[in-house]
């Protein structure tokens, strides 16, 4: 969605301001822009619709020595992405400029009160009506105008204000948007995602909500909406360069599907003992008892990050007999949840920063449940709003489709399953049988991504049918809809994911001849149900592509296709049969000419309700 970026120091700010957005371009946008102070009366604006490939064309670098900028990336929410929506965007006074992530709730009565002002708008977007109102409120300090205008707005915001009378100040406001400032030498950058900092310094304070921060080349200070003086830490940014560039691959998808051995590896290390069955999650420590003492457990998250949630409600019911529940995370908040004494509530996400998650998880939590948080990015909204929670730890994921995180959510929920089964019912034998089979599964993942020609091959063989079915049962049924999501998301082919054994309800019309049904077909109790479910997709016309434990009885026989995984227990076998997925839908969108890694319509984190 929207990025942020903003520099302040001694070098050009034009240059490091396009850096910083390219490197937010992941999070998806349709639109560009910059604003320079360059001791002119106004700022200058730059700004398109398109990618930054077209702003770039609009951008004189020889004359742009301004020392100070703010960039954005739009992903549009009030009017079209056109020119004249894309940020920043300028009081009438043409002095301030403003680039803004989130939404303003009470636009339009500010609009109102404005054009009663006498002032006139160039866009429909709320981030210009914040814009006029910080120039309305503007007498000399642009801090104490940017704090007067946000006490009268309702809604969210991380935002970023330069103005031509203070050349060399970025003010900086937060209110449910992530913002960070980078800390370099004699310089400052100013953004909503570490990805726009981390070629500059790894040091970092993240504005929490409610703050202001007043940011000058030398430093900088925060303060709450009140003024009263906030002291922050500086902390340290994991991510590397290299875990955020595509590293000799095509896309960052592939990358981060043939990352995933390693990033498991990562996800496990020091944290599994399969010779003593112990599980050490340090994050956990704090709660262990109040979590085991846990009555009933909710996951919730959106999209892939629910998937993993419903593979967790298996593993957290199976290995630790907790009565556990899944929800949509849009739909949690809503639904007025009962919430008993007991109730442990924990939410999945990628980047930390989805706000129908972030908005679940503070219902959760204001209804007196423990919440709990598995969260990839460290120090996101999400992250440092949990009570307690465990970090994936598998790098940055920058493609759209989440792939690694994927993987990472089900090991850190299978790790904290075996945690919680320890301290119920779960013997030592059984919990180092389950950890013994859970750390060997990166090398077992290398071994499905060996399968990635014959996956190119269905691929090539089908990319042109519009309609797919995703079959599973048991712990594979997340993965079909696993499987169908990352078809439909980065390739635009119809893909429904269903328990196997639901398709013969209403689904089984639309099998015709030719149409691929992929069946998650391993070792399993069920397996001789499932091979009875390809026989129904076989006998009406359907092409079967098989995912199967190598040395399955009769798949041969029933299925077109058949790609082998290896064996492992039947609650981590999601870990393997999701990548024979992930590279099936990867191949068909290149082979259909998509944007892989940015597909239409789509933000990497959303940021909206
Ligand atoms: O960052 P999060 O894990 O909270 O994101 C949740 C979903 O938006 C995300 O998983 C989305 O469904 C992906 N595009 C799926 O590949």
């Amino acid at each position: 969605m929207c990025g942020i970026v903003g520099y302040v120091g001694p070098r050009p700010a034009l240059p490091i301001l396009v850096e910083g957005l390219r490197r937010l371009e992941y999070r998806g946008y349709d639109s560009s822009g910059v604003a320079l102070v360059n001791g002119e009366r106004t700022v200058a604006i730059t700004k398109s619709a398109g990618r930054i490939n077209v702003l770039e064309q609009l951008l004189d670098y020889e004359h742009a020595t301004a020392t100070c900028g703010i960039g954005h990336t739009r992903w549009a929410t009030h009017g079209a992405p056109t020119d004249i929506n894309a940020h920043p965007h300028t009081d009438q006074t043409g002095r301030i400029a403003v680039i803004h992530n989130g939404i303003i709730e009470n636009y339009r009565a500010l609009k109102t009160y404005l054009a009663q002002q006498g002032v006139e708008f160039q866009s429909q977007t709320d981030t210009e009506v914040l814009a006029q109102l910080i120039g309305l409120r503007y007498h000399g300090n642009l801090e104490r105008a940017v704090r007067e205008a946000l006490l009268e707005v309702d809604g969210t915001y991380g935002l970023a204000v330069v103005c031509s009378e203070e050349p060399g100040v970025l003010v900086a406001a937060r209110k449910g948007s992530p913002l960070i400032i980078g800390v370099g030498k004699n310089e400052n950058i100013l953004a909503s995602d570490a990805a726009a900092i981390i070629a500059h310094t790894t040091q970092v304070v993240y504005l929490a909500d409610g703050e202001i921060a007043r940011i000058t080349a030398d430093g900088f200070k925060t303060t709450t909406m009140d003024a009263a003086p906030v002291t922050k830490e500086l902390e340290e940014i994991e991510w590397t360069l290299d875990q955020i560039e595509l590293g000799g691959h095509d896309h960052f998808m592939s990358k981060e599907i043939f990352e995933q051995p390693a990033a498991l590896e990562m996800c496990m290390r020091g944290r599994i003992d399969p010779h003593t069955g112990s599980v050490h999650l340090g994050g956990l420590t704090d709660c262990a008892r109040e979590l085991t003492r846990a009555k009933r457990i909710i996951l919730t998250g959106c999209g892939t990050a629910w998937h993993a949630a419903l593979v967790g409600e298996y593993l957290f019911e199976e290995l630790a007999r907790i009565p556990t529940e899944t929800e949509y995370a849009s739909e949690f908040r809503y639904r007025n949840p009962i919430i008993e004494d007991g109730t442990v509530v924990i939410a999945i996400s990628q980047s930390g920063e989805t706000a129908d998650t972030y908005a679940a998880l503070c219902e959760a939590q204001d209804r007196g449940a423990l919440a709990l948080g598995v969260v990839n990015s460290v120090g996101s909204t999400i992250a440092r709003q949990t009570d307690a929670g465990v970090y994936l730890h598998v790098g940055p994921e920058i493609g759209v489709a989440s792939t690694k995180a994927f993987s990472g959510q089900v090991t850190v929920l299978a790790m904290m399953a075996a945690f919680l089964g320890r301290r119920k019912h779960l013997s030592q034998p059984g919990a180092s049988q389950f950890l013994e089979a859970l750390s060997v599964i990166p090398r077992q993942v290398e071994q499905c991504l060996a399968t990635a020609d014959q996956c190119r091959a269905v691929a090539e063989r089908y990319h042109e049918r519009l309609n797919w079915l995703y079959l599973g049962r048991g712990f594979n049924y997340p993965v079909a809809l696993e499987g169908a999501l990352k078809l439909k998301e980065i390739s635009y082919i119809h893909a429904e994911g269903l328990p196997a054994a639901e398709m013969k309800h209403g689904p089984i019309a639309l099998i015709e001849e030719g149409m691929p049904v992929v069946c998650i077909a391993t070792n399993c109790a069920q397996y001789d149900k499932i091979i009875s479910n390809i026989e129904e997709v076989r006998s009406r016309g359907g092409h079967v592509i098989a995912i199967a434990t190598e040395g399955n009885r009769g798949i041969h026989e029933v299925a077109e296709q058949v790609i082998h995984v290896p064996d492992t227990l039947d609650p981590l076998q999601p870990l393997l049969t999701v990548v024979p997925l992930q590279l099936i839908a990867y191949h068909a969108a290149v082979l259909r000419g998509c944007n892989v890694d940015k597909p239409r319509n789509l933000a990497k984190s959303v940021t909206v309700e």
